[in-house]
C-alpha cells in the first residue's frame, strides 16, 4: 500500500488508469477463485460433513422388513482414505435419491437386498466396466435368481473402495468370499504359492484365466477346447519361462501329439461338440497344479501318472504305457533314447541309402557314355 500510495504521489496524485485497471482485475480474480471454491466444497444440506453428522455415530442403525438391523455407520476416516473420498466424490453422487434428512422411505427386504438395490449408481461414472459385467457369469447367475452372484460392491465394497489388485494376493482373496474350496485349493498349487509366498509377478491369479468383469462360463465346450490356449500365453513365453527353467515346448509338444492334434482338428471341425481329448488341466489339474518336481503332482511319479492317463484308459494297467507315451519331449539321447537313435539312424540310413542309389546310377550313365564315346573314335 506503501508502495503503491509512494507511486500514486510521483504521478502527481493521478492514479493511473494502469493501476486502477490492475487493482480491479485482482478484486475479480479472487472472486471469482472465491465463487469457485464454494460449490466444489459443496456446502450445504447435501455435503459430505452434513450426512456424516448424523451417519459417523458407530450406533445409528434402521431395521430391516426380514427384522434384520442394518448398521448405518459410514466410518469418515475409511471412506476419506479412498479413491472416492481423496477425490472428494459426495455421498449424494451415489446415494442420488437422498437430499438431506427426512430421507424418501426405503423399502428393504434384507441385508442382500440394499446391496442388490444399490450397486447400480456405479454405472454412472464406471459406465464400461458395467458393461462389462453385464455377460457376466455372475450376472448370469443373478438373472437366474442366484442373490448371491458377485456384484461391484461385493469386490470392490461401497464406502472402502482401494485399489483391488494391490497387492496382487487381494485377487483371489477377493473371490474366496464367495468361492473357498476354489480358492483354498490355488493358494497350495504351483502357481498360488509363488504369488503368496514369493510375491511373484508372473503368474496366473483368478483373473489371469477368468477375466475380472466379463467372467466367461468355464464349463462350456467352447472354453474346454480354446483352454490349451489360457496356458500358452504364458508357458510359450520365452522370456517368463527362461526364469524358472521351464520348457517353452509344452504348447508344441502338445499338439504335435497325438493328443493335442485331435483336439485342435476336432475344435475347428465341431467348436460346439465335446470332446474326449485330453486338455492340459486332463493332466495337470486346473486350481491345484503342482510343480513336476513335487511327488503329489498328478504326472510326477509312473504310479501318478498312470492313474491320470487311467482316467481315460481305463485298460492301462502297467508303467509301459505311460512309458511309451514321450510326454512334452522330443527324442534326445537324454529323454527316450530308443526313440532318438531309431530316428537318427533313418536320418542317417536313409540320405546314405539315396546317396548310394544316386551314386551308382550316375557312375553307370558315366559308364555307358564312355563306352558309346570310345565306340565312335
Ligand atoms: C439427521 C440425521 C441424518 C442425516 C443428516 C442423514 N441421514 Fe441418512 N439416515 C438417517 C436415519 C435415522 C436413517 C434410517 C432410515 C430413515 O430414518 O430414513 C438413515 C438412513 C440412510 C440410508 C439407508 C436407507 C436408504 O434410504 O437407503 C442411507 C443410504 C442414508 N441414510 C444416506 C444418507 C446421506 C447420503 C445423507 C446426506 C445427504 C444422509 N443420509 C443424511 C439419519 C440421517
Ligand atoms: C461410490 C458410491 C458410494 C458413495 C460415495 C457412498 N455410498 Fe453409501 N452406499 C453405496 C452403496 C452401493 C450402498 C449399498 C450397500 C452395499 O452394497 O454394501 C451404500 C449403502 C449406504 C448405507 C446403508 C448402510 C450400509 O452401509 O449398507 C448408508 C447409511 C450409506 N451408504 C451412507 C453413505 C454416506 C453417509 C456416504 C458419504 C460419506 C456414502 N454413503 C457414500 C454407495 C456409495
Ligand atoms: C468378481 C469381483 C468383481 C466385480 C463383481 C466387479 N469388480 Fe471391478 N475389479 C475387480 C478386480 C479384481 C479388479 C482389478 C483388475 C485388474 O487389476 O486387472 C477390478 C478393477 C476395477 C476398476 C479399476 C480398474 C478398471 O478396470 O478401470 C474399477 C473402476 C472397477 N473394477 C469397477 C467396478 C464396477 C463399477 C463394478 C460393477 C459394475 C465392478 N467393478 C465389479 C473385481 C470385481
Ligand atoms: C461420481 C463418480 C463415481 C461413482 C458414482 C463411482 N466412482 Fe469409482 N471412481 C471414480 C473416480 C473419478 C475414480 C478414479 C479414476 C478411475 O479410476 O476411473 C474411481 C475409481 C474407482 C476404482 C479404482 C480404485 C483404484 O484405486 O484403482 C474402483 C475399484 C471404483 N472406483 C469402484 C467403484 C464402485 C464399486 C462404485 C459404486 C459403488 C463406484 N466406483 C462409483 C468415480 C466414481
Ligand atoms: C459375493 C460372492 C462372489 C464373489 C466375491 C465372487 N463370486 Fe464368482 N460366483 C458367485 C456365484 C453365486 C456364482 C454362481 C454359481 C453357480 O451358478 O453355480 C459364481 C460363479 C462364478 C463362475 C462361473 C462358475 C460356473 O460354474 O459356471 C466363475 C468362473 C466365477 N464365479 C469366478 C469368480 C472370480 C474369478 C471371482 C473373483 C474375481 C469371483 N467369482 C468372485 C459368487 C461370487
Ligand atoms: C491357470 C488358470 C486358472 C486359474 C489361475 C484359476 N482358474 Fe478357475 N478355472 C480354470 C479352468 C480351465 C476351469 C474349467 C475347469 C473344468 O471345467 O473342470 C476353471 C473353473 C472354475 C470355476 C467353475 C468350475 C468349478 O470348479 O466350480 C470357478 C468357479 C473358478 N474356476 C473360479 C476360480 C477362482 C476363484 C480362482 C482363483 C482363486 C481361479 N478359478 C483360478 C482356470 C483357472
Ligand atoms: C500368467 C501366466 C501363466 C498362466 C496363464 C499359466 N501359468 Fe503355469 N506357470 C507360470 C509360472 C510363472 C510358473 C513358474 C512358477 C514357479 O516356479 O515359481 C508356472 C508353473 C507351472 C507348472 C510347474 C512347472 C514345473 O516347474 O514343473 C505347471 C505344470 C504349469 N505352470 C501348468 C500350467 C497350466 C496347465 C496352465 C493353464 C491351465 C498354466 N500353467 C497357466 C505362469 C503361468
Ligand atoms: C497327456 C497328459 C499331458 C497333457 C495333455 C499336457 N501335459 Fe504337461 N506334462 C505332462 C507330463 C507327464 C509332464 C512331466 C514331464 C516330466 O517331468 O518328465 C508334463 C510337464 C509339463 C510342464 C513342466 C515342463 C518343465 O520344463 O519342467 C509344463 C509347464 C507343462 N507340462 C504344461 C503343459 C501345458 C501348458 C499343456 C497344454 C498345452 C500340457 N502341459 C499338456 C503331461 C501332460
Ligand atoms: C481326457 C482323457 C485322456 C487322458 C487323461 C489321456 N488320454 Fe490318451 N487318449 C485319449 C483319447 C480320446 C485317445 C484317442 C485319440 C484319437 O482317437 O485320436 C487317446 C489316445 C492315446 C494314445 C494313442 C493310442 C491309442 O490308444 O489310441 C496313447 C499312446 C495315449 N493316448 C497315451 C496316454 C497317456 C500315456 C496318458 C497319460 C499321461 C493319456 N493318454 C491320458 C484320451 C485321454
Amino acid at each position: 500500500m506503501i508502495w503503491l500510495r509512494k507511486s500514486f504521489r510521483r504521478n502527481n496524485g493521478v492514479c493511473s488508469a494502469r493501476w486502477l485497471v490492475l487493482g480491479l482485475a485482482l478484486v475479480l480474480a479472487a472472486g471469482a477463485a472465491l465463487g469457485w471454491a464454494i460449490p466444489a466444497q459443496a456446502q450445504g444440506p447435501t455435503d459430505n460433513e452434513a450426512c456424516l453428522r448424523c451417519h459417523s455415530n458407530p450406533n445409528l442403525s434402521m431395521t430391516l422388513r426380514s427384522g434384520e438391523p442394518l448398521s448405518l455407520f459410514v466410518d469418515p476416516k475409511v471412506y476419506h482414505d479412498t479413491i472416492h473420498g481423496t477425490l472428494n466424490v459426495q455421498c449424494v453422487q451415489c446415494h442420488t435419491d437422498i437430499q438431506g434428512y427426512p430421507h424418501p422411505s426405503a423399502n428393504y427386504l434384507d441385508r442382500r437386498d440394499v446391496t442388490l438395490q444399490n450397486y447400480k449408481t456405479c454405472e454412472s461414472c464406471h459406465p464400461d466396466n458395467y458393461r462389462k459385467t453385464l455377460d457376466s457369469m455372475h450376472q448370469v447367475a443373478l438373472a437366474g435368481g442366484n442373490r448371491n452372484a458377485a456384484v461391484c460392491t461385493d469386490c470392490h465394497t461401497a464406502h472402502a473402495v482401494t485399489d483391488p489388485a494391490t497387492p496382487r494376493t487381494r485377487i483371489p482373496q477377493t473371490c474366496a468370499q464367495c468361492h473357498s474350496t476354489i480358492s483354498d485349493a490355488y493358494v497350495k498349487s504351483v502357481h498360488g504359492k509363488a504369488l503368496f509366498d514369493d510375491a511373484n509377478p508372473d503368474v496366473p491369479t483368478c483373473i489371469d484365466c477368468h477375466g475380472v468383469h466379463e467372467i466367461d462360463n468355464p464349463t462350456t465346450t467352447a472354453f474346454r477346447l480354446k483352454s490349451p490356449e489360457i496356458c500358452a500365453r504364458c508357458h510359450t513365453d520365452k522370456a517368463i519361462m527362461a526364469k524358472y527353467a521351464i520348457s517353452t515346448k509344452v504348447l508344441d509338444t502338445y499338439i504335435a501329439d497325438f493328443h493335442g492334434t485331435t483336439v485342435e482338428l476336432f475344435a475347428k471341425q465341431h467348436p460346439d461338440q465335446a470332446t474326449n481329448k485330453p486338455v492340459c488341466y486332463d493332466c495337470h489339474g486346473v486350481h491345484d497344479i503342482k510343480s513336476t518336481k513335487d511327488p503329489t503332482s498328478t504326472v510326477s511319479t509312473q504310479e501318478n501318472l498312470l492313474k491320470t492317463c487311467r482316467k481315460c484308459h481305463p485298460d492301462a494297467t502297467t508303467e509301459s504305457f505311460t512309458a511309451a507315451w514321450m510326454s512334452h519331449y522330443e527324442a534326445s539321447p537324454d529323454k527316450y533314447p530308443l526313440v532318438y537313435y531309431v530316428n537318427l539312424f533313418y536320418w542317417i540310413l536313409i540320405p546314405l541309402t539315396i546317396g548310394a542309389l544316386l551314386i551308382f546310377i550316375a557312375s553307370d550313365v558315366l559308364r555307358r557314355v564312355r563306352r558309346r564315346l570310345a565306340k565312335q573314335s
